[in-house]
């Protein structure tokens, strides 16, 4: 059960307050019944909820997915400096919006943003070994040697160990793709700072099975569909 003010600000797409002003001057119906109560409780699926007469349908959680551009921090909010959350927050009027994990500043790529925070734990929880794959640009060419490395799991200078990755060459031995299953602090260019290599550029274009929309530019972004999100537990 929800309550009623949270379903019209989601369904109507209008903040909290703006619904309790709604709802008090009796433009909402449940069921038939004009509802005044703010506070009251209802089943989204099977009340059925109209504002001036018309159906709001209500969808308990939101996802995102977004083509994270560069400069743009993963947080949900920041004083000074604009986040991902503030790029979608228009368009997606909800409370508690907030990236699945981060990218760096300056890394681009797939980026969930939703309000589930029981899906976003899931993800990002080492527990659940999803896989991340990422385009790397290299300052010089791996080779075999380095990705052995990789491979069986680098322990970085501060003693954090990394668990085995996968490197591939994608466009010769400098940008390549790598795939981790976990997401320690700057976990890529760390693995790579151990084999002597710097990241010039990373772009992240999958997660599990879910792979970043081609059509996304950077900043750009769009719903996942309930088939595509469950993707990402493949
Ligand atoms: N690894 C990094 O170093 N940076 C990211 O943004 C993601 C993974």
């Amino acid at each position: 059960m929800e309550r009623i003010d949270k379903v019209v600000a989601t369904g109507f797409g209008c903040s909290r307050k703006d619904s309790r002003g709604v709802i008090l001057r009796g433009r909402v119906l449940v069921d038939g019944i004009i509802c005044r109560d703010i506070s009251m409780k209802v089943d989204p699926d099977t009340n059925l909820i109209t504002v001036d007469g018309n159906d709001i349908s209500f969808k308990k959680n939101v996802y995102i997915m977004i083509n994270k551009p560069k400069g743009i921090l993963s947080a949900s909010n920041d004083k000074s400096r604009e986040t991902v959350v503030d790029l979608v927050k228009n368009d997606f009027p909800r409370d508690g919006l907030f990236p699945v994990g981060r990218l760096d500043k300056d890394t681009t790529g797939l980026l969930i943003i939703t309000d589930d925070g029981d899906f976003g734990h899931k993800v990002i929880s080492p527990k659940s070994g999803i896989e991340k794959e990422y385009i790397v640009t290299l300052d010089k060419p791996v080779t075999d040697a380095d990705i052995a490395v990789l491979e069986k799991g680098v322990t970085l200078a501060d003693g954090t160990v990394c668990r085995p990755a996968v490197v591939k060459p994608y466009k010769g031995r400098t940008v390549v793709s790598t795939t981790i299953t976990e997401g320690k602090y700057h976990e890529i260019k760390r693995m790579f700072g151990v084999v002597g290599i710097g990241v010039n550029e990373l772009s992240r274009i999958r997660i599990g099975k879910l792979v970043l929309d081609v059509q996304l530019d950077q900043g750009q972004y769009r719903e996942i569909s309930d088939e595509e999100l469950a993707l990402v537990w493949k």
